[in-house]
């Protein structure tokens, strides 16, 4: 099993190029990259070469998963915590796998953030984690943390990470990970990430965990949609691990939640839009389906489907209306995200707004958890 087709389409290499650069015939390469022939060392020496890229992160063989051994708890840290989306999903994926998780640390800078995770998971999270020394954390086995998308600053004679990212969050996921050794770590992040800065970003962090901080690697943008929650959410994961693995990205979701599993039935009239903005979507827009979520985009155009548009934390309150009517609950919102209905709500409605509109789709890293997790360990 090898993954000379992820790597070079990370670089942005096509396969004619690979081709010339390790100097063999493009048809030997497709055929290397479909898991049809086995270079030979020199090869595939050759092709990892060419992809700056150790060859054993390339070339390898995949771990058996039932020679898993956990460490027990296995202890993990909640970086940019906002309100517990990860560590809903870890416990989730914890209990399926029969692991006892234990969190060790959180950290995030915003208080309400801090308020609601207290009041949830009985831990007031640390405050800003560009002040917090690596050494200071306990250790721990995994790391989760959904972090902001900076640009990085890259000029021609910078070297490592430390030049590369620093100012930028991912730059104290790396110190700490580099501190800390943790023996995995999973990520998330927006799906612009991908195209940031003509999609240096990405791959700068993908240089960084790969080759300046020695682990095996893997991302995908995933849609909360295909995992069972009517939102339309694509966010990038990024998962790596000390052990090689080949992760399978492709999920089957049995029971899926529609929009009347998410909608409540008794909504206080505060969450109805005024007559005037109610009878202007009217006179726009006729839905196809009951219930929907109306959306307006930048230029006034409304659009309805029987899932809601991705949650934003900073987006003007009347640009989602259910069935063109009213706003989303705060419960609602949190449900679109796949937190449970014994989440406490305990700050005002437009904090909760904004922490549902930060959060990650519980269900859906939750899924990666569960099939990651084994394979990392
Ligand atoms: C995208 S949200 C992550 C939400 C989280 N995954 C969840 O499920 O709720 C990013 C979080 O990073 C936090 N943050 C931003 N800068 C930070 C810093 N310097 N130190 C700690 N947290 C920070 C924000 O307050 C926000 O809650």
């Amino acid at each position: 099993m090898n993954r000379v087709q992820e790597i070079r389409k990370e670089r942005n290499i096509t396969q004619v190029q690979l081709a010339k650069y390790a100097g063999i015939s493009r048809k030997y390469l497709s055929n290397v990259e479909n898991q049809l022939a086995n270079p030979s060392v020199d090869v595939a020496f050759r092709i990892s070469t060419a992809l700056s890229v150790d060859i054993d992160k390339i070339f390898f063989d995949v771990p058996k998963p039932n020679i898993t051994v956990y460490p027990k708890p296995l202890r993990y840290i909640d970086l940019f915590c906002g309100i517990g989306g990860f560590r809903y999903a870890s416990k989730g994926a914890f209990d399926k796998l029969g692991i006892n998780g234990k969190c060790v640390f959180s950290s995030d800078i915003d208080k309400y953030a801090q308020q609601a995770y207290e009041a949830n998971f009985g831990e007031k999270p640390v405050g800003d984690i560009t002040k917090v020394d690596a050494e200071s954390i306990p250790d721990f086995d995994l790391l989760f943390g959904g972090f902001p998308c900076q640009a990085f600053s890259i000029c021609g004679l910078m070297k490592g990470f430390e030049d590369k990212t620093r100012g930028t969050l991912f730059f104290d996921i790396a110190r700490i990970i580099k501190e800390k050794q943790p023996q995995a770590f999973v990520l998330e992040n927006v799906k612009n990430l991908a195209s940031h800065d003509g999609g240096k970003t990405l791959q700068t962090i993908l240089e960084t965990l790969r080759d300046e901080l020695g682990y095996h690697v893997d991302y995908h943008l995933l849609n909360a949609l295909d995992f069972g929650l009517p939102q339309k959410r694509e966010r990038i994961i990024i998962v790596g691990s000390k052990k090689p693995f080949k992760m399978d990205w492709n999920f089957e979701i049995k029971n899926k939640k529609t929009l009347n599993d998410i909608l409540e039935k008794k909504v206080d009239p505060k969450h109805y839009a005024s007559p005037e903005i109610v009878a202007k979507r009217k006179a726009m827009h006729t839905a196809k389906v009951f219930p929907s979520i109306w959306h307006e985009n930048k230029s006034g155009n409304i659009s309805s489907y029987p899932y809601s548009c991705a949650l934003r934390a900073g987006a003007s309150y009347n640009y989602l209306l259910v069935n063109g009517e009213r706003r989303l609950t705060p419960r609602e919102m949190l449900r679109l995200q796949g937190f449970p209905d014994d989440f406490k709500i305990v700050v005002s409605d437009c904090q909760t707004r904004k922490q549902a509109g930060n959060a990650i789709p519980v269900d859906m890293v939750k899924m990666v958890i569960e099939r990651f997790i084994p394979m990392a360990f």
